[in-house]
């Protein structure tokens, strides 16, 4: 093994497969745009130009989204906006519309989680991260698909997933289901909303780490080994990576791509054993005593 380097480092922050000035003259919201993936996508954008409109729903959260992305020399406006609420997502449009016009792009972000055994979860935890990851999607790409119809304008969305959409995600149940959900709706939607000149993606990260991760989250990686080494690359995902395949999906090289989900997680969700390590159940995992009723 120790021959081997893995996936080569990817160009510095900064860089750019496509050209300056890409997104000039577009706006585009990124949901919980203030921390981690949804802050470097965001980054990402304003590198290239666009307006940016981040929504989330606290506001030191959206403060650090601003302060990141204005860092690019991008223009970038705020909206306070539970994606569960229908209401609060249409406020947050009219805000977009007043600042920069009706956003062309919107990246579905946000999204809720935290492990637990299955057996464990509350039905209250379980409809939280599904009406957050799910219901508060679909909410926001309906919201936008209403707006660019009306107008008889195009535009792109893109879904942010999770491989466990495929694979099943132990102690991630609810987050798991409500990631297949996403995928699956990012095929019907790019086909109902195709004739309309509305494309619809879905982008998978692997394994990114950042400091905005949640405790419960940060806290489910630290007890588990080095993440490079289990990695068939080698090494995590650089942040700048997922802002680099956001852009280019809805970059105009890019327009007859809908109701694709790609992966960018250097194959790690492929990964499969030789042969069969020794099962370990999740409770072990979270180092949890037994299940009691
Ligand atoms: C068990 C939990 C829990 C936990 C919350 N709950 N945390 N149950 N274990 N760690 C339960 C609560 O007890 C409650 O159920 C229900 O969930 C709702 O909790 P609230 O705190 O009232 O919800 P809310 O304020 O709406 O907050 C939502 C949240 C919170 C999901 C619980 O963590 C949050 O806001 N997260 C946003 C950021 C986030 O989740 N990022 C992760 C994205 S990373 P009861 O029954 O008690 O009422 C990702 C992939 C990462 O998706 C993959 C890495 C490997
Ligand atoms: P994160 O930093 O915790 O970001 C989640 C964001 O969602 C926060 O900014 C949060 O902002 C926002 N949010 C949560 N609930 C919301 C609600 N009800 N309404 C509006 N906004 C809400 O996590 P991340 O790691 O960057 O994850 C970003 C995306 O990548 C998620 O879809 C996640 O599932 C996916 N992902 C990440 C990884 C990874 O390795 N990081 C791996 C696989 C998939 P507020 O708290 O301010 O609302």
């Amino acid at each position: 093994m120790s021959e081997f380097k893995g996936l080569p480092e990817p160009p510095a922050l900064g860089a750019s497969a496509l050209p300056a000035g890409t997104f000039a003259g577009t706006a585009v919201i990124v949901t919980g745009g203030g921390t981690g993936l949804g802050k470097a996508i965001a980054g990402e954008f304003g590198r290239l130009g666009a307006a940016i409109v981040l929504l989330s729903r606290k506001p030191e959260h959206l403060e650090a989204g601003r302060t990141a992305v204005a860092a690019t020399g991008a223009r970038v406006v705020t909206a306070s906006c539970d994606i569960r609420d229908a209401a609060q997502i249409a406020a947050a449009f009219d805000v977009a519309e007043k600042e920069f016009g009706l956003p062309a792009v919107l990246v579905n972000n946000a999204a809720a989680n935290f492990p637990v055994p299955a057996e464990d979860m509350s039905p209250n935890a379980w409809r939280t991260v599904v009406d957050i990851t799910l219901n508060g999607t679909f909410f926001c790409s309906r919201e936008f698909a209403r707006r660019h119809m009306a107008a008889g304008t195009p535009g792109s969305i893109i879904n942010i997933g999770a491989t466990y959409a495929w694979t099943g995600g132990p102690g991630f149940a609810h987050s798991a289901a409500a990631k297949a959900g996403v995928k699956n709706m990012v095929e019907t939607l790019a086909v109902e909303w195709g004739p309309a000149g509305i494309q619809v993606n879905g982008l998978v990260p692997g394994l990114f780490p950042h400091d905005d991760m949640t405790a419960d989250i940060q806290g489910n990686l630290a007890r588990t080994n080095d993440k490079d080494i289990c990695q068939p690359a080698l090494r995590v995902g650089r942040l700048r990576e997922l802002g680099w395949a956001a852009t280019f999906l809805a970059s105009p090289y890019a327009r007859f791509i809908s109701g694709h989900t790609l992966v960018v997680d250097g194959a790690n969700w492929q990964r499969r054993n030789l042969t069969n390590p020794p099962v370990v159940t999740v409770r072990d995992q979270m180092g949890r005593g037994p299940f009691v009723p």
